[in-house]
Formats: structure tokens, C-alpha cells, sequence
């Protein structure tokens, strides 16, 4: 199945229709406005600014350096070359957790800065306050659950989340909870497929799955790694469609030659 040109504008309902329907929701990063045109062109249904952009665009070892005022940057830039696709932006570390009004001030800067469409946050129950200040301000907000990259140094790795019985409990009890305070929609990372497929057919809200298995509503993947820009990340996940790290490298190197060889600019090329 192809995009859907019936939709003109992406929207959390339009996402709850989908999911009713069966129609699968496909999802990817963007940072910045060139990427970001291509990817609504393309005919993407949500692009999400995340907080990944602390790996990819800074070189960050994790996500947690990445500032409030770097996501809205990013925020802006994508909403700019947006069109059809909805718009969910990350809240990055320290902006939201343990601190219900610090939740809100970050959400309402992304919102009017940006012209952002949702936000999401990591966690599940011990996030509930911060959650519904959000929500009462009339923000849609997405959940993410299983391997949340904020929490990574008290995890210690990147490695499958809820494997075993204690932590697949809680984590359908968080999913639950998250689609009964209001969120209209949640993000499964790294977690065994049977359990996806558990918790997407339990919710009457879409999840969207990274490393989760094909049983959810849609799925997401980090743009540069499915293009092949980032070249040493190689999780079993991960699809990727191009390799253009060889590419560009391939096109530089080309570059390069022609100058040197004074083959570029050639007589059509100049004034
Ligand atoms: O920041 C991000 O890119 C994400 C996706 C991996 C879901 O949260």
C-alpha cells in the first residue's frame, strides 16, 4: 500500500483512524528543513524531531546534552518544510521529568516557538503529572516505552528491554495507563515482538515500534540510519535502504579530483 492521498493533513485523529482501519503508520526523524521536505514529500504520516538529534547531528554520545532551545531550533526548521505530515517533537532530558510545571513552560516553548503539532516524553506512570499539565493545555502527547534512551545510565545498555516477566508487566501496565490519562499514542522501542503485538492489540491508541516486531501500528527508524549516513550503527532492526555515506563519500572524492585536475569549473559552468 502506498500513501494515502486522501489525507491532506496528518492528525492524531487522523492516526486513530488509521490504526482502526488497519492501515499501518509510518514514521521517521527529521532534524533540519532540506530532510524534512523530502521526507513530506515523500508522503511520510509523522515526522518526529527527536531528541536523537543529540547522536546524530551533534555527535553526542546520548541524547541527554541536547538543550531545550537545540530542540526548538530543529522544531522550527522541520515545520517549515512541512506540509502533510504530523509533527511530534521530543522533550528532552531535564525538561519535563519530576517537575509538572517545568513540563508545561518546555511544552508551551516548543508549541509557540515552533508551531509543533505534538509532543512526546519517556516513561510511564512515575511521569503521570508532568503528562496531564500537557494534556490539560489542549498538547497531544505521545508516550515512548521499552528502551528510553534518556534513561540509559540506569539501564547501562542499549540492549532489548522487558524480557523478562517483572518488566513486560510493567510495561503493559504503563501502556494502559498512558492510553487511559489521554495520550493518543506510544512509542515501543527494543522489545520482543510477542510483547508488542500484546500491548498494540490491548490499546485502542496506535504504537509505533523501533526494534518491536511487525505486530505494531506503524514503525519508526532514525532517517540516517535507514539512508545509511550513519555507518557503524548496525542493530538487527535497523533496515537500510542506501548506503549514502559511500555515496556522498564516492561524490566528494569526485569533487575533490575535479578540482585538482581543474576539470570543474568547466566552460559551460562560468560567467
Ligand atoms: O529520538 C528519537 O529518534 C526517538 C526514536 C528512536 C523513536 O525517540
Amino acid at each position: 500500500m502506498s500513501v494515502n492521498k486522501e489525507v491532506k493533513r496528518v492528525t492524531t485523529h487522523v492516526l486513530q483512524a488509521m490504526k482502526a482501519r488497519g492501515e499501518r503508520i509510518s514514521m521517521l526523524t527529521a532534524y533540519d528543513y532540506s530532510m524534512a521536505r523530502i521526507l513530506d514529500a515523500a508522503g511520510i504520516d509523522v515526522l518526529l524531531v527527536g531528541d536523537s538529534a543529540s547522536n546524530v547531528m551533534a555527535g553526542h554520545e546520548t541524547t541527554l546534552p541536547i538543550t531545550l532551545d537545540q530542540m526548538i531550533y530543529h522544531a522550527q526548521s522541520v515545520l517549515r518544510a512541512v506540509k502533510r505530515s504530523l509533527v511530534v517533537v521530543d522533550l528532552p532530558f531535564g525538561s519535563y521529568q519530576g517537575n509538572s510545571t517545568k513540563a508545561l513552560e518546555s511544552t508551551i516553548r516548543i508549541m509557540k516557538e515552533s508551531g509543533a503539532h505534538a509532543v512526546k516524553l519517556e516513561g510511564g506512570k512515575e511521569i503521570t503529572e508532568s503528562i496531564q499539565r500537557i494534556l490539560s493545555a489542549g498538547v497531544p502527547v505521545m508516550g515512548h516505552l521499552g528502551l528510553t534512551p534518556q534513561s540509559i545510565y540506569k539501564f547501562g545498555t542499549y540492549t532489548v528491554r522487558a524480557k523478562e516477566e517483572a518488566e513486560a508487566e510493567k510495561l503493559k501496565e504503563d501502556a494502559k495507563h498512558l492510553e487511559d490519562i489521554g495520550c493518543f499514542g506510544i512509542v515501543l522501542e527494543k522489545i520482543p515482538a510477542k510483547l508488542a503485538k500484546e500491548v498494540t492489540e490491548s490499546l485502542t491508541i496506535p504504537t509505533i515500534g523501533i526494534g518491536a516486531g511487525g505486530n505494531t501500528d506503524g514503525q519508526v527508524l532514525v532517517t540516517h540510519d535507514l539512508l545509511g549516513i550513519t555507518k557503524d550503527f548496525q542493530p538487527r532492526f535497523l533496515r537500510r535502504y542506501m548506503e549514502l555515506f559511500d555515496t556522498i563519500k564516492g561524490a566528494v572524492q569526485q569533487y575533490i579530483t575535479d578540482v585538482k585536475d581543474r576539470e570543474f569549473p568547466n566552460e559551460k559552468e562560468q560567467y
